[in-house]
C-alpha cells in the first residue's frame, strides 16, 4: 500500500471504503498535463529564489518530464489509494528521483495546486470553445449568404407573422453565437489569474516569487488574497454560465431544425448522415442529433445548478466538497465541444426546401402589415390603418381569398386611399424588400449585416 503524505500524524491506515469514497483520480487524471506544467514552473521558481538548488530543480523538472511522457504514452499506473492527480504524480516523482522529489511540494499545497490546474484547464477549454464558435459562426454566415434570395415565414407566438429572409433568420443565430464567443472571452479575464503561491490558505513564510510563476505560465495577473484564491470557484461557475447560455441558443436552433424537418413544415431536410431511422416504423427519419442537442442542454443547466449549490454554504477557505466541482465541469466542456463540432458539420448538410418556404411565406395573410403600412404612407394614423386592414383580412378569409387575390374594387371599398399599387405591397417578396430599416430583413440590409458580421469575425 502506498504511504500517505500525512502518515506521520496517523496511527491507522485509511479504510478501503474511504479511499474509494474520497478518491478523485478516476476523473481528475485528465488534469495531468496542467498539473505537471504547473509543477515545472513552481520548481523553477523555487530554484530561482534559492529555496531549492538549481541542481535539485533540474532533477525535479527532468523527473516530471519523464512522468509526462509515461502518462502520454499510457504507461503510467494511476493509483486510487493516492487519491488525486497531485499525489499520484508527486509520489511517482519521489519514487523515481528519491528525496529530492519531496522538495517539489515546498511552499505549495494541493489547495492552490488544484485551483491552478482548474484555471489552466479552463483557459485551454475556453480557447478551444471560442475556436469552435468561430467555425460555427462562419458556417452560418456562409449558409446565409448562399441562400440570400430565399424567403420564408417569420413567426411570433409560433404563428406566421411576416415574411422574412431565410438568411435573416440564420443570421439571428450567428448574432447569438457571436455574443457567446464574446462572453467566453470576457470570462478569460477572470480565469487567467494565478492562484499558485496561496498555499493552504494563508500564504507562506518562504520567499517565493509568484509573479515569476505567472510569467512562466502566461497568466495576466497574480491573485491578491490567498484565502479567496483557494476558496473560490467563480471562474468555473462563470465558464458554466457561459456554457449554459450557449447551449440555450443551440437548443433553440435545434428545436427549429426539428420543427422544420417535420412533415408539417417540410422546410428542410437534414442529411441522412445526421438522422437515424426507427427500429419499427420503416418510413421514419428522425432528427436525433438536434433532439440530443436540445436534450444535452438539460445536463449543462444541471451542472451549473450543481456548482452553485455546491458553493453556496461553504465557509472560507478550501473545503473538500469542492472536489465535486470537476465532474460537472468536465461534463459541460465535453458536451459543449462535441455539440458545437457536430452542429457546424450538420448545418452544412441541411437542404432548404425553398419552394415550400416561399409558398408558406406569402400564405396566412403574412403581408397584412404591409397593407396597414401602405395606408400609413397615404396619411392614415397607424391605429386606424390597422383596423381597416383587419377588416380586409376578415373579409378575405370569409371569401377564401389571399391578399393578392382580392380585386381593387374589394380593396377600395374599405378605403378610397387604396390604389392598384397595393399589389406591389401584398406580395411576400415585395414585403421583405420593403423592410429596409437598419437591422431589418430587406435583402440589402441582410447583405450589409452579413458583411459587418464577417468583418468582425475576420473571415
Ligand atoms: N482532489 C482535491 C480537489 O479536487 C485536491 C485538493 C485536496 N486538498 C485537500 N486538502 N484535501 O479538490
Amino acid at each position: 500500500m502506498a504511504k500517505k503524505p500525512w502518515a506521520g500524524r496517523f496511527t491507522k491506515p485509511t479504510s478501503k471504503s474511504v479511499e474509494k469514497y474520497t478518491e478523485s483520480i478516476s476523473f481528475d487524471r485528465r488534469l495531468w498535463k496542467y498539473d505537471i506544467e504547473g509543477s515545472i514552473a513552481h520548481a523553477r521558481m523555487l530554484a530561482r529564489q534559492g529555496i531549492i538548488t538549481k541542481k535539485e530543480s533540474d532533477r525535479i523538472v527532468k523527473g516530471l518530464k519523464g512522468i509526462y511522457k509515461e502518462i502520454d504514452e499510457g504507461r503510467f499506473v494511476f493509483r486510487e489509494e493516492l487519491e488525486d492527480i497531485h499525489m499520484n504524480i508527486e509520489s511517482a516523482l519521489i519514487e523515481q528521483i528519491g528525496d529530492t522529489g519531496g522538495k517539489l511540494h515546498t511552499a505549495r499545497s494541493r489547495n492552490d495546486q488544484i485551483a491552478l490546474d482548474i484555471r489552466l484547464y479552463l483557459r485551454a477549454e475556453t480557447y478551444e470553445i471560442r475556436g469552435l464558435l468561430r467555425v460555427l459562426e462562419k458556417r452560418l454566415a456562409d449558409t446565409a449568404e448562399l441562400h440570400l434570395g430565399v424567403i420564408m415565414p417569420g413567426y411570433t407566438h409560433t404563428q406566421r407573422a411576416q415574411p422574412v429572409l431565410l438568411s435573416h433568420h440564420l443570421m439571428a443565430y450567428a448574432q447569438m453565437f457571436e455574443r457567446d464567443r464574446e462572453r467566453f472571452g470576457d470570462a478569460l479575464k477572470r480565469i487567467n489569474v494565478l492562484p499558485l503561491g496561496s498555499c493552504a490558505l494563508a500564504g507562506t513564510s518562504l520567499p517565493i516569487d509568484r509573479a515569476y510563476v505567472a510569467e512562466l505560465l502566461k497568466f495576466d495577473r497574480v491573485s491578491e488574497n490567498s484565502m479567496d484564491s483557494v476558496a473560490d470557484r467563480d471562474a468555473v461557475i462563470e465558464f458554466l454560465s457561459c456554457s449554459v447560455l450557449l447551449m440555450m441558443h443551440i437548443s433553440r436552433l435545434a428545436e427549429e431544425l426539428i420543427l422544420w424537418s417535420s412533415e408539417e413544415y417540410s422546410f428542410i431536410e437534414i442529411s441522412d448522415a445526421y438522422t437515424t431511422g426507427s427500429s419499427i416504423m420503416p418510413q421514419k427519419k428522425n432528427p436525433d442529433v438536434p433532439e440530443l442537442m436540445r436534450g444535452k442542454t438539460a445536463r449543462v443547466y444541471g451542472n451549473l445548478v450543481s456548482l452553485l449549490t455546491l458553493m453556496k454554504g461553504l465557509p472560507l477557505s478550501y473545503n473538500r466538497d469542492m472536489q465535486e466541482d470537476k465532474e460537472p465541469l468536465f461534463d459541460t466542456s465535453d458536451t459543449v465541444r462535441a455539440t458545437l463540432t457536430i452542429l457546424s458539420e450538420m448545418i452544412g448538410d441541411v437542404t432548404f426546401q425553398k419552394d415550400k418556404m416561399e409558398s408558406s411565406a406569402g400564405a396566412a395573410y403574412a403581408t397584412a402589415t404591409d397593407v396597414a403600412e401602405y395606408l400609413v404612407r397615404r396619411g392614415l394614423p397607424f391605429r386606424l390603418a390597422h383596423e381597416i386592414t383587419g377588416k380586409i383580412v376578415r373579409y378575405a378569409m370569409d371569401k377564401g381569398k389571399t391578399l393578392t387575390e382580392l380585386t381593387l374594387e374589394e380593396y377600395s371599398s374599405y378605403s378610397p386611399l387604396i390604389g392598384s399599387d397595393i399589389y406591389r405591397c401584398v406580395d411576400a417578396r415585395a414585403s421583405v424588400r420593403a423592410r429596409n430599416s437598419f437591422g431589418g430583413t430587406a435583402p440589402e440590409m441582410v447583405k450589409e449585416q452579413i458583411a459587418r458580421f464577417r468583418k468582425r469575425l475576420g473571415s
